[in-house]
């Protein structure tokens, strides 16, 4: 993701270097507008180093390149960290008379905005004015923090953490990114905020040779769709994709903030969830994970003429991967399958569920039905949950993403609890 960071002169702006470094090291493109005074408190070779990219300030620099738009049209996001209370009115009013205001100005990327000054400029009535004019405008505020201030005295005013800075900026973009065109999904609150969550998604492909495979049909939709909604309600989240279908993996591409860690077999789906899920507070298996693979690996492609008119291949039994996650649970980690049955009757599926709960022992477990037509690659689905003890504890029909919502309500109910 292009990012603007905007730094104006506060004595935080010492601290905008975290904010910089932090997005860099999630991997996004980090560009640094400081305003002139900004750099009387930290110095430009600093903010170049850390962000890896030229630090401009001036609308005079690079002309020819019209700088002074062209970094707001290309934005994802801005971020101005620290903002002064001189800064705010500026971009309240729309003043424009330095590059971060000509960026700012030409974006119609979100817009955070992290205050940093002293208590009684943060109460004062203009700059009161100023904020409330700034969210009504759609600005996500950060902070300030209430603490110890630089003049001795304490009270709100204090720059927010620069990972607290860097955590919201990124949530607000891939709610941006993911939004739902009719709004209606904006009102959900970040109740997930802070939660790390694991999905596995896709179906893994046991290699016969070099170019040839057993697979299953599914596509990633369900897991695709589970892990847009938890980011979207603030999680963490990181997707363990197996072979996702390629709509599907761009899809995940428009929410920047989901690191995707690519799969193909069952061990390695096994090996990467197992890191994984050490470090995550919610694991979700929605992989449709081969139960067998060959034995063997050809080294070189099969070829028809050693092996005849009949081929028999023989397959070995693959680790129950979402067994051994339940077995390694942590305490307060929540671990959620699912089970795909072919069967149309509701009581045959949920007593197929139960049966699968008792080898599974998943703090929920989430039963579908599947067949030739329908389940796999399908945009609506219609599921039921079940509990560790084998009870029903949600039922949810509609699109996989209504459907990803109401299982983590189920999830956020025990992490609460
Ligand atoms: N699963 C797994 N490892 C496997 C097989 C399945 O972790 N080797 C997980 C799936 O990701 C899913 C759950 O277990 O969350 C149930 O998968 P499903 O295919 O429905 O069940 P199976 O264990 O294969 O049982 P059965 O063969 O009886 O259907």
């Amino acid at each position: 993701m292009n990012v603007v960071v905007g730094i104006s002169g506060g004595i935080a702006a010492y601290k905008a270097v975290g904010v910089v470094r932090g997005l860099v090291l999630q991997g996004h493109d980090v560009h640094v507008v400081p305003t002139e005074a900004a750099l009387r408190f930290v110095g430009a070779p600093t903010l170049e180093a850390i962000s890896r990219n030229p630090v401009r300030t001036s609308v005079f620099d690079d002309v020819a390149q019209v700088r002074h738009v062209a970094l707001g049209q290309q934005a994802d996001l801005i971020v101005v960290a620290p903002a002064t209370a001189h800064t705010l009115a500026k971009i309240a009013h729309g003043l424009s008379d330095d590059l971060l205001g000509t960026t700012i100005l030409a974006s119609t990327a979100p817009l955070v905005v992290a205050p940093a000054m002293h208590t009684e400029m943060w109460r004062n009535a203009a700059t009161v004015a100023n904020i409330e004019l700034l969210r009504a405008r759609g600005v996500t505020v950060v902070g300030p923090a209430d603490g110890p201030l630089t003049g001795g005295d304490s009270g709100p005013g204090r720059l927010s953490e620069p990972d607290e800075i860097v955590a919201a900026a990124l949530a607000v973009a891939t709610r941006a990114s993911s939004a739902d065109p009719s709004g209606a999904e904006e009102a959900r609150v970040a109740d997930l905020a802070g939660v790390r969550l694991v999905v596995s998604a896709g179906g893994t492909r046991e290699p016969l040779d070099p170019v040839r495979f057993i697979g299953n049909r599914s596509t990633g939709k369900q897991g695709a769709a589970i892990a847009l909604a938890a980011a979207r309600r603030g999680a963490d989240v990181t997707v363990v994709a197996a072979e996702l279908d390629g709509a599907v993996l761009q899809s995940l591409a428009a929410a920047p903030t989901i690191r995707v860690v690519p799969v193909s077999s069952a061990l390695e789906l096994e090996t990467a969830m197992g890191a994984e899920a050490a470090a995550h507070d919610v694991v979700v298996m929605t992989a449709a994970v081969a139960d067998y693979r060959p034995a063997e690996v050809a080294p070189g492609k099969i070829k028809k003429d050693d092996t005849g008119d009949e081929m028999t291949v023989r397959l070995v039994r693959n680790p129950d991967v979402l067994a051994g996650l339940v077995a390694a649970r942590r305490d307060g980690q929540v671990v959620v399958g699912f089970a795909a049955e072919t069967t149309e009757d509701r009581d045959e599926l949920v007593a197929l569920g139960r049966t699968k709960q008792l080898r599974k022992g998943a703090d929920l477990l989430v039963l579908n039905s599947v067949g030739w037509t329908t389940g796999f690659g399908a945009d609506d689905t219609s599921v039921i949950v079940i509990d560790r003890e084998g009870a029903e504890v949600a039922e949810a029909r509609g699109s996989k993403r209504e459907v990803a919502d109401a299982l983590l309500d189920a999830v956020a109910e025990r992490l609460v609890g």
